[in-house]
């Protein structure tokens, strides 16, 4: 029996939240998180280890059940504070971190796993021509330890995908992948996910994987989902500090918006949005220039400098003795305690100073 299919396609989480842990020492591991995933749409869920994200993942898989909210999976509620559909019934598939794969039986048996429901034909249809979906063609008698880490990977989703789910949810798929490896494999799944049309998620906690892969990241800090936006908006339009400050590098700087304007010890600096009374100002590497020092002007002081052959990252003090760190292109030299100008590349993100 499949879920009666209505509008709207898609998975949407309102308000979930998952406490676990005793009375006393409860840990909220998922606290009111709300997100939509379009059918057809591959996010990724950034956040660092312990931010809630593989609880997530086992919320809307049906391996835990919601202490509040609610999750709907086209159309259908899958969980809420009344509801609760069996994992085998909510057409999702899950690749665990660790694959989890059945040791004992061979490729296509895995395969063949999660399509009992099948007669034989169309279960040996379906799994061949799952395995050429994702290039496994020619192993199907293999049993998983014959296989490298990057076809076990590839067995795991195809085990995941034979099924045709609504939606694909992958755990830290690449962790246990070597750093050569991975970059091969992370474009394999892209072009995979793809060719099958598939809704996904994918968990990670390497900002570079997730900002490289997708066209949406939901940025996950301490159980909530803290803004979901393009990498380029993550980036340069941080929703809060705390999202900045996670997302890449981060200087900020005590400011006091005017409005279209913000003043600061670096000048008056054009306002990304229009911004009232005591700010910090977020400045990224990349927006601070180092320009040479001006006769009567207070210079700033080179502190320490990183040099890594394409690029170089510069500490320098500024006058009130604020520390901002800048990056810069290889061929100028920054020898401690050179004085400077700096000025910043506007407009400027900033955020209401907490008190
Ligand atoms: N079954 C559980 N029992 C108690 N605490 C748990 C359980 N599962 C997860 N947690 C706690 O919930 C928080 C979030 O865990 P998790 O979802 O695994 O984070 P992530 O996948 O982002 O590393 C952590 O503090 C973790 O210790
Ligand atoms: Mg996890």
């Amino acid at each position: 029996m499949s879920l009666p299919r209505r509008k709207p396609a898609g998975l949407h989480l309102q308000g979930v939240s998952k406490q676990f842990g005793t009375r006393n020492a409860p840990v909220l591991a998922v606290n009111d998180v709300s997100l939509t995933v379009n059918r057809g749409e591959f996010i990724a869920l950034l956040g660092p280890s312990g931010c809630g994200k593989t609880t997530t993942l086992r919320l809307i898989a049906g391996f835990e059940r919601v202490d509040a909210g609610s999750i709907e999976i086209d159309g259908t509620t899958v969980a809420s504070s009344s509801v609760h559909v069996q994992p085998e019934r909510r057409r999702v598939g899950m690749v665990f971190q660790d694959y989890a794969l059945f040791p004992h039986v061979s490729v296509l048996a895995n395969i063949e796993f999660g399509l009992r429901r099948m007669s034989a034909a169309d279960k040996r249809a379906r799994s061949l021509e799952i395995l050429e979906l994702t290039g496994l063609s020619g192993l199907e008698e293999r049993m998983p330890h014959e296989l490298s880490g990057g076809q076990q990977q590839r067995v795991a989703l195809a085990r995941a995908l034979a099924p045709n789910p609504a939606l694909i949810l992958l755990d830290e798929p690449f962790s246990n992948l070597d750093a050569g490896l991975r970059a091969r494999v992370r474009a394999e799944l892209g072009e995979i996910l793809h060719a099958a049309k598939a809704t996904a998620i994918f968990v990670t906690h390497d900002q570079e994987e997730a900002l490289s892969m997708v066209d949406r990241v939901a940025v996950m800090l301490d159980g909530s989902v803290k803004q979901a936006a393009s990498p380029h908006e993550l980036y340069t339009d941080p929703a809060s500090r705390s999202v900045a400050e996670f997302i890449g590098e981060a200087n900020f700087l005590p400011g006091i918006g005017q409005g279209d304007t913000i003043e600061c010890e670096l000048g008056n600096l054009a306002a990304r949005k229009q911004i009232r009374g005591p700010v910090d100002i977020l400045l990224r590497p990349e927006n601070i220039e180092l320009l040479p020092a001006q006769p009567g002007l207070p210079a700033a002081r080179v502190r320490h400098s990183l040099f890594f052959g394409h690029d170089q990252l510069i500490t320098v003090q500024l006058p009130t003795g604020t520390h901002l760190t800048a990056r810069s292109g290889p061929s100028d030299a920054y020898v401690s305690d050179l004085p400077l100008q700096v000025a910043v590349r506007s407009p400027v993100v900033a955020y209401p100073r907490k008190k």
